[in-house]
């Protein structure tokens, strides 16, 4: 049965590269999550955008699902394709297509990788300001199926603000031309802005237009070592008031542990409950002194028990590790992973709800937050014990889910900030979205894709 609608995949696209090795199935078949067994039919490597039509076209006949594959860095799951689905990897259509200089806009295939972007950018001596630990490896493909966020949103907003056109290839094998890099554009429903952060449900991107901008001033980087999580806020509140804020991330001393057991430098003696990377511009004495005095008034406050400042890109860089490579030093230990938000005016009283509840379920758990605290957003990873199988700890971990969703949907938060739904969080997708909007969700899939070939199981059912 396989074999003959491989044969016709085949006849449609004569030139594709298809793969059914099993290591293969199991390399394209799951992304960072692991939490489910990698089993789709086949991985196809379409090199060009008629191929992908020929994909669609082939998968609407043969009804066929089809999985759209990245850099697979996700942690919701959205690129699993566990039953049976043809992987489709966009990892040979990884080119920069086009640069122009008069509207700022860099055109690329879905397939490139984030940091590949910022070079090519930089290039031209300008930046695509998105930015997070997983710049090497994700692609912008699967940025823009999540709307990725990552360390600079305070200054710059989600991939949805950085993303001019789309060609998107529908579950029938059309071609849409959405938006084409206009920056004026009233001209009914913004297709493109619908595509972004539907998880591969409403079409596959084949090519995006990004938008570039200027490189900021030269920054600096501080450290701060923060001894309550009420001072958190605090300290968030006199570094923006004062300062041209293009980052603000904290995270715990467990965090901390783990990065410094992954290799990274603890600048600090002392171990403090909680930490901030903050960076801001510093192009000027009268900026970098500014910078001095919040500090000085954050220690004078009893907000900051300690802090580091960058003297040179190394030392940023140094300071930025601790921050970078939290998921990479917790993947070893299968974390449970959470991915939050609330407005910034209610992460006061969250934090404080939330904390409560994390100690009083997860007295056995090693629980490790960091997060995007100046938009938010909250990072809560659990680490799976040694010992404990898989299901048992899942399952523990599921039931505080349902007491964080009611949380979230009490001060109208969201399960999921930038990672994405996927099949990790579609079952609190309520606590999030009205039964009314998700209707209405249901059927603008339903209207892409009325055969429900396109990631399916993902984000609702
Ligand atoms: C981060 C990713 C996990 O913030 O979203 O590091
Ligand atoms: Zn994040």
């Amino acid at each position: 049965m396989l074999d003959s609608r491989l044969a016709e995949l085949a006849r449609a696209a004569p030139a594709l590269r298809v793969l059914t090795a099993a290591t293969d199935l199991e390399h394209y078949g799951r992304d960072w999550t692991r939490r489910w067994t990698p089993a789709p039919c086949a991985i196809a490597l379409p090199a060009s955008i008629d191929e992908v039509q020929a994909i669609a076209r082939w998968a609407s006949a043969q009804r066929v699902a089809l999985v759209p594959s990245g850099g697979r860095t996700g942690l919701s799951g959205g690129a699993v394709a566990a039953n049976g689905e043809l992987v489709v990897s966009f990892e040979r259509m990884n080119r920069v297509l086009d640069f122009n200089a008069v509207d700022r806009t860099l055109t690329v295939q879905p397939g490139i990788a984030l940091e590949a972007v910022h070079r090519a950018a930089a290039e031209h001596g300008l930046i695509y300001p998105v930015d997070f630990g997983a710049r090497g490896s994700c692609s912008i493909g699967g940025n823009i199926a999540t709307n990725a966020g990552g360390i600079r949103v305070i200054r710059y907003g989600n991939t949805r603000e950085w993303i001019a056109g789309l060609k998107l290839v529908t579950a029938s094998g059309e071609l849409l031309d959405l938006n084409r890099g206009l920056i004026k554009n009233s001209s009914g429903y913004d297709l493109r802005q619908l595509v972004i952060g539907a998880e591969g449900t409403l079409g596959f991107v084949v090519e995006a237009t990004l938008k570039l901008t200027d490189p900021p001033p030269a920054s600096q980087v501080m450290l701060f070592a923060v001894p309550a999580m009420d001072a958190l806020m605090r300290v968030f509140g006199a570094c923006r008031s004062k300062l041209h804020l293009s980052a603000f991330e904290f995270f715990t001393d467990r965090a901390l542990h783990h990065v410094v057991a992954h290799g990274a430098q603890n600048p600090f003696s002392e171990i403090s409950p909680y930490y901030v990377v903050t960076e801001f511009d510093a192009a000027t004495d009268t900026q970098q002194q500014t910078a001095l005095d919040v500090f000085e008034q954050c220690v004078n406050e009893g907000w900051v028990s300690d802090g580091v400042m960058s003297q040179s890109e190394a030392q940023a860089a140094a300071l930025w590790r601790l921050r970078d490579t939290i998921t990479e030093s917790l993947a070893p230990h299968r974390p449970y992973k959470n991915d939050i938000s609330v407005r910034i005016s209610a992460v006061p009283a969250f934090l404080d709800e939330m904390s409560a509840l994390l100690t009083r379920e997860y007295p056995q758990f090693d629980v490790v937050w960091f997060g995007h605290i100046g938009d938010g957003n909250l990072h809560i990873n659990v680490v799976k014990p040694e010992g404990l199988d898989d299901t048992a700890f899942i399952a523990q971990c599921e039931q505080v889910t349902k007491q964080l969703a009611a949380m979230l949907h009490k001060y109208g938060g969201s399960i999921s900030a930038e990672h994405g739904i996927g099949l990790v969080k579609k079952d609190y997708l309520q606590s999030t979205r009205s039964v009314a909007e998700i209707a209405l969700m249901r059927g603008v899939r339903a209207t892409f894709d009325p055969l429900g070939l396109l990631n399916p199981g993902k984000l609702f059912e």
